[in-house]
């Protein structure tokens, strides 16, 4: 598995420190929540962050674009140096738009899904993307529940996607939980508040499996 931690939950004033911190202990990915206030509730950070801590990690830059129309800012955001860009499907009228978008710079493509959408919602364009996220709490902050009937979903794609397809999980997952996501078949974990705490090596090295 790929543990891909959340830098929403970091300290912001000593955010390059900290994303040393868990690169250091082992995690490949950084998980990046862009959130704009209009989609979900909340409003995080966007392109100058980005570009900032771009120049302190060759870390995969796991950018989780949590805002309406993403096709306006998905170049931007790969400028900004994402190296894949996941959008949602509840956000978009234009998916397939995103998934072109993000194909021509070669970045991985993600489609992601609330915990309350049908993956009816994104199964026409599951052959097209390399990674489905699925949400295990509702978009818009970090520190929440991990809602168990998502595991069925993930079962389903698992089964439906093939033992080697990019499935990632995100949202209240925590060393007690993790098993039973990775057991019904994410192969990628998102850890915000598990994670950017007082021992981020730690809580890294406890999440690895
Ligand atoms: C929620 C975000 C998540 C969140 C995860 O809207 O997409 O990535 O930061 O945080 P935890 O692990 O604390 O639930
Ligand atoms: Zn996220």
């Amino acid at each position: 598995m790929i543990l891909s931690p959340s830098i929403l939950s970091a300290d912001f004033g000593i955010l390059a420190e900290q994303i040393k911190k868990a690169e250091n202990a082992g995690a490949e990915w950084l998980h990046i929540d862009v959130m704009d206030g209009h989609f979900v509730p909340n409003i995080s950070f966007a392109m100058p962050v980005i570009k900032s801590i771009r120049k302190y990690t060759d870390m995969f830059f796991d950018v989780h674009l949590m805002i309406d129309k993403p096709e306006r800012y998905i170049e931007e955001f790969i400028k900004s140096g994402a190296d894949g860009v996941t959008f949602h499907i509840e956000a978009t009228e234009k998916p397939r738009e995103c998934i072109e978008l993000i194909r021509k710079y070669n970045k991985l493509v993600g489609i992601s899904l609330n915990p309350n959408t049908d993956v009816s919602a994104i199964e026409e364009y599951l052959s097209e993307v390399d990674m489905v996220l699925v949400m295990s709490v509702e978009p818009g902050y970090g520190g929440q529940k991990y809602i168990t009937s998502v595991n069925e979903k993930i079962r389903y794609l698992r089964n439906k996607l093939g033992e080697d397809f990019k499935i990632e999980v995100d949202g209240g997952i925590n060393a007690y939980n993790i098993d039973t996501a990775i057991n019904a078949g994410a192969n990628i974990i998102v850890a915000g508040t598990a994670v950017f705490n007082d021992d981020i090596e730690g809580s890294v090295k406890g999440l690895m499996r």
